[in-house]
């Protein structure tokens, strides 16, 4: 499977660009788990790029990241100057938190996306955004799933959030169950937000792998953390995102959202669906 790019998408006009990205795609298509992840071999030009997001990154974490993930992010040690190789940041956050990275050539079905959550294992994409626009790509690339994701998953209290939203997708049947479980986790591990020592900063990795999208979570429309408006809040995802959920503290959040993973089921989805409109 080769997913098509949206016109909208920076390297859309790229033929380069484009068969680049479908040649690593393609890396994921022959893998097999349990084997070794199959490295990419990156161009210097790409290295470049994510040493440049990377540097740009490391201030603005500083400033608008959670202390967890700056924690992971520090037991995790990723380089700044070269791309990593999925296999070795795997083999980094196994020890740390059990999680495993799995290749994936592209969009992922939901159910296999979350539900390998629940065994600590994360799909991931291994191309690299376009080299024109490095401050924010419109899909998943190997910056946002590593710098985005890895750094979380590296601390234990984010880890067992999303093996929590892994056990809600495999528990659930139904398909609109399945998408609120899903939306859940967008407005969270992916766009969650967080007070903290008196400031409103960002554990979500779509804003922490974006240094544009970073700079403005804090303008944004902040509503507080409620599981049944962000299981039915529509979003786009080609933009940055105008309506965030914030928790007051990580505990908050794992009581909230950790025991709605926990416990949810088709019947309890179907009763916050009725109180939200
Ligand atoms: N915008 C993100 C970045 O620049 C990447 C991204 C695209 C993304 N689509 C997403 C992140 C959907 C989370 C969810 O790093
Ligand atoms: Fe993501």
């Amino acid at each position: 499977m080769v997913v098509e790019l949206a016109s909208s998408h920076p390297g859309f006009a790229d033929p380069v660009y484009r068969a680049r990205r479908n040649d690593i795609a393609a890396l994921a298509l022959n893998y097999r788990p349990g084997t070794p992840i199959p490295a990419a071999e990156y161009t210097a030009q790409e290295h470049e790029i994510w040493a440049v997001v990377s540097r740009e990154l490391a201030v603005k974490h500083d400033r608008y990241a959670t202390a967890e993930y700056l924690e992971g992010a520090a037991r995790l040690g990723l380089p700044r100057d070269r791309i990593p190789q999925l296999e070795e940041v795997s083999r980094a956050l196994e020890p740390l938190t059990g999680f495993r990275y799995v290749p994936a050539a592209g969009l992922v079905p939901l159910r296999d996306f979350y539900g390998v959550l629940a065994d600590g294992l994360f799909h991931s994409t291994q191309y690299i955004r376009h080299h024109s626009v490095p401050f924010y790509t419109p899909e998943p690339d190997v910056i946002h799933e590593v710098i985005g994701h890895a750094n979380a998953l590296a601390h234990d209290r984010y880890a067992a959030l999303y093996r929590l939203a892994g056990a809600a997708a495999r528990r659930v049947e139904s398909e609109e169950a399945l998408e609120f479980v899903s939306k859940v986790f967008w407005f969270t591990l992916e766009f969650g937000v967080m007070r903290e020592r008196g400031e409103l900063r960002a554990y979500g990795a779509g804003i922490l792998s974006s240094y544009g999208e970073i700079e403005e979570f804090r303008g944004m429309d902040i509503r507080p953390l409620d599981v049944a408006a962000m299981g039915t809040t529509h979003y786009d995802i080609t933009k940055y995102q105008d309506v965030l959920f914030q928790a007051d503290s990580l505990q908050h959040l794992e009581e909230v959202v950790g025991d709605f993973w926990a416990t949810c089921d088709d019947d309890s989805i179907a009763k916050l669906v009725a109180t939200a409109v």
